[in-house]
């Protein structure tokens, strides 16, 4: 029987584009929840800590050698013994290649020992697929992807349909909050540190720019807005002979401020283009972590009258659960597993959009 038709599928999926190592076994009977057995993830902060981002060569070694491991785990904490799995989804881009490599060459061989499917997911699609393995929610909707390596809108029409909206066209917003707390001498990650800081400031203090803000559309910038938070406490080092700590709290709230202001004012003109009786608006990634831009998602979201969805945290990151129901997805639209996918640095999820320019820390973006 294909397995695209409606079979109980356990599927292993197996993550590695960035710097995160992930295995999870998810477990789909058809007409109920998809059930997560396990989901495990090895990051390796500490390993790029020193670097200022994550470094590709490092990352491939460290992906070859925590793998296998990682996969064990799964199974174990699962339950589970490799027969029992139907398939196996694996990260087959974009991302750094070294890291999406190591992950397609353990899949395969585990295809070719075991005999299982093996099917190739794009890491964006298991992000935007993820608010239909938590909350079984049906297409369309509109999906904001923003953590340190992504921020894009796209339209989910179906599992193997997306229309990017826009994105950025430089750094991404995780990466803003990143350099940002480097300048003024806060513990990475950089997110959660700005966030804490911004806490005691004063958003309205620091008049920096809303970039692209007035240009149509849907693409965002957030280079500009890290340089203005450079000058800014520039001036102020100049001024007082240092950072006072009250400074420092209005810098982290002025620039929070502008990251909500772009992001929910994106998000109200990608919402325009979102048709549908039921209209959802999904947020993943890191950024979504924090919460004076969660509250500000959720407020445009009920301006437009569209529900908001924020998945939990641990799905909302780098994870293979994502990449296991991607695979489910896949499967189910009737895609043809097969043992001859390849690696892809790039490989974007609408392939009619034009390609995006942003780099940023955490390699190519699809
Ligand atoms: O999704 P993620 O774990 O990894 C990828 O980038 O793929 O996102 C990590 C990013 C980091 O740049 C981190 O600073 C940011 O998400 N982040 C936050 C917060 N928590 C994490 N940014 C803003 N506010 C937060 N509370
Ligand atoms: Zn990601």
């Amino acid at each position: 029987m294909p397995l695209s038709s409606t079979t109980p599928l356990i599927v292993l999926g197996i993550e590695s584009s960035c710097d995160d190592t992930a295995a999870a076994v998810l477990r789909h009977l058809p007409g109920a929840p998809p059930e997560i057995l396990s989901s495990v993830v090895l990051g390796q902060q500490e390993l790029h800590a020193g670097f200022g981002g994550v470094v590709p060569e490092i990352a491939a070694r460290a992906h070859a050698e925590k793998l296998d491991l990682v996969v064990e785990a799964a199974l174990e904490q699962a339950g589970l013994e490799m027969e029992a799995l139907d398939a196996l989804a694996v990260t087959s881009g974009p991302g750094l290649i070294g890291g999406v490599l190591s992950g397609v060459m353990l899949a395969k061989g585990i295809a070719a020992a075991t005999g299982l499917p093996l099917i190739g997911v794009n890491h964006l699609a298991g992000h935007a697929l993820t608010p239909r393995l938590t909350d079984g929610i049906g297409f369309p909707y509109l999906m904001l992807l923003v953590s340190g390596g992504h921020c894009q809108f796209l339209l989910v029409h179906g599992a193997e349909h997306f229309t990017r909206l826009g994105g950025t066209i430089d750094d991404a917003p995780g990466e803003a909050f990143d350099k940002v707390a480097k300048l003024l001498g806060l513990p990475q990650p950089g997110g959660p540190s700005v966030e804490a800081e911004a806490r005691a400031g004063d958003p309205a203090r620091f008049a920096l720019p809303r970039p692209l803000a007035d240009r149509p559309g849907c693409d965002m910038s957030f280079s500009g807005l890290k340089t203005a938070v450079l000058r800014a406490r520039d001036q102020m080092l100049a001024a007082h002979g240092g950072l006072r700590r009250a400074d420092r709290a209005d810098l982290c709230a002025s620039f929070q401020a502008a990251v909500a202001d772009l992001l929910g004012l994106k998000s109200a003109r990608a919402l325009e283009l979102l048709e549908g009786e039921e209209r959802i608006f999904a947020v993943a990634g890191g950024v979504a972590a924090n919460a004076v831009l969660r509250a500000r998602l959720q407020d445009v979201a009920q301006a437009a009258g569209a529900r908001f969805l924020a998945p939990p945290l641990t799905l909302c990151t780098d994870n293979a659960a994502m990449i296991a129901w991607a695979g489910v997805e896949r499967l189910r639209a009737g895609v043809s597993p097969g043992t001859d996918l390849t690696a892809r640095p790039r490989w974007p999820l609408d392939s009619e959009a034009a390609p995006m320019l942003g780099a940023g820390k955490k390699g190519a973006k699809a």
